[in-house]
């Protein structure tokens, strides 16, 4: 497994399974299966709701703790429950995050930030990030961490390359982790013909090339699916590389544009959500 290398020296595979929108079903056979397959990536979030049930296919899967790279969200209701971190690591099954993100920029999301610091002090995790942190957030952010983080997650594909975003995110050697790299599984993006064309002429399919294309640019790449040949053809895209004019090609697709519109007022709603935690 290719492997990025992070801040503070901590090494990440370049690709993952993601578990959005997943049931705890559904999270819970992805997550083993991909696994068993030779995934060592997984992202979760509170907000999914399907953080004990990612733990089980963790466990069912069989691979040792140490080989699982996990990555999962506090929530803004949750940035000032001091225990916020300890039940994360409960429902996980696990007494170590690999990486734990703050989700929004939402609520007091600055001491949200610290009980990341705090958890990253103390061994309970391994590496810190920022989700949808975007302009202004990590402006103010920057004047307030002690800790710099390792990652930042948001939305990336080849319509919507961060290029703004990368130049601040290049001064820190902070990673990018990519949402909705398939644009949630947007036809016309998949369909595009350059896709296509680089599928035939690499026995790939247009999805492999889209996923190879986020690594090459130096994204780490988390692809949702509760589809176990989807998620086996995912994993399927190190065996080949993207000339830097096949590369260039694909930057023509950019086009500024995402598929996710936050307003204010999501945010404010995010920062009053409790999400109804999975029981058992
Ligand atoms: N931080 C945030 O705020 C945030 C927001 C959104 C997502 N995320 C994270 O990022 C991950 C990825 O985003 P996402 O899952 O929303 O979107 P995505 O990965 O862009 O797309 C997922 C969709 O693509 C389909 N798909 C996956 N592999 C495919 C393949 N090989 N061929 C055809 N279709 C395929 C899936 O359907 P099947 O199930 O049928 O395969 C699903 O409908 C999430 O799962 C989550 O972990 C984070």
């Amino acid at each position: 497994m290719e492997k990025v290398i992070l801040n503070n020296k901590l090494e990440c595979p370049v690709i993952g399974i993601g578990t959005f929108m997943l049931s705890p079903a559904e999270a819970q056979n992805s997550v083993r299966e991909a696994l068993k397959m030779g995934y060592s990536l997984v992202d979760t979030a509170n907000a999914y709701v399907n953080e004990r049930a990612c733990g089980r296919g963790m466990k069912e899967s069989g691979i040792r703790r140490e080989d699982i790279f996990l990555s999962t969200k506090l929530w803004p209701s949750e940035y000032e429950n001091e225990n916020a971190v300890d039940e994360t690591l409960e429902r996980l099954g696990t007494n170590y995050i690999d990486l734990l993100y703050i989700h929004q920029p939402a609520g007091n999301w600055l001491a949200g930030y610290r009980q990341l610091e705090k958890a990253y002090k103390e061994g309970k995790v391994k590496a810190i990030g920022i989700s949808n942190f975007e302009g202004k957030y990590l402006e103010e952010l920057q004047t307030k961490w002690e800790i710099v983080p390792q990652f930042i997650q948001v939305e990336a594909h080849p319509y919507f390359t961060q290029s703004q975003l990368r130049k601040i995110l290049d001064q820190y050697e902070i990673r990018l982790m990519s949402w909705y790299p398939l644009g949630h599984g947007d036809k016309a993006l998949l369909e595009e013909p350059v896709f296509i064309e680089l599928a035939k002429k690499y026995g790939k399919t247009p999805t492999q090339i889209i996923l190879r294309w986020h690594t090459q640019m130096g994204f780490v790449v988390i692809p949702g699916s509760k589809n176990v040949e989807h998620i086996k053809d995912n994993l399927d895209i190190l065996d080949f590389k993207l000339t830097e004019e096949e590369m260039a090609e694909i930057a023509k697709l950019d086009k500024g544009e995402r598929y996710y519109h936050r307003t204010d007022a999501q945010l404010a709603n995010f920062a009053s959500w409790k999400p109804q935690f999975e029981t058992r």
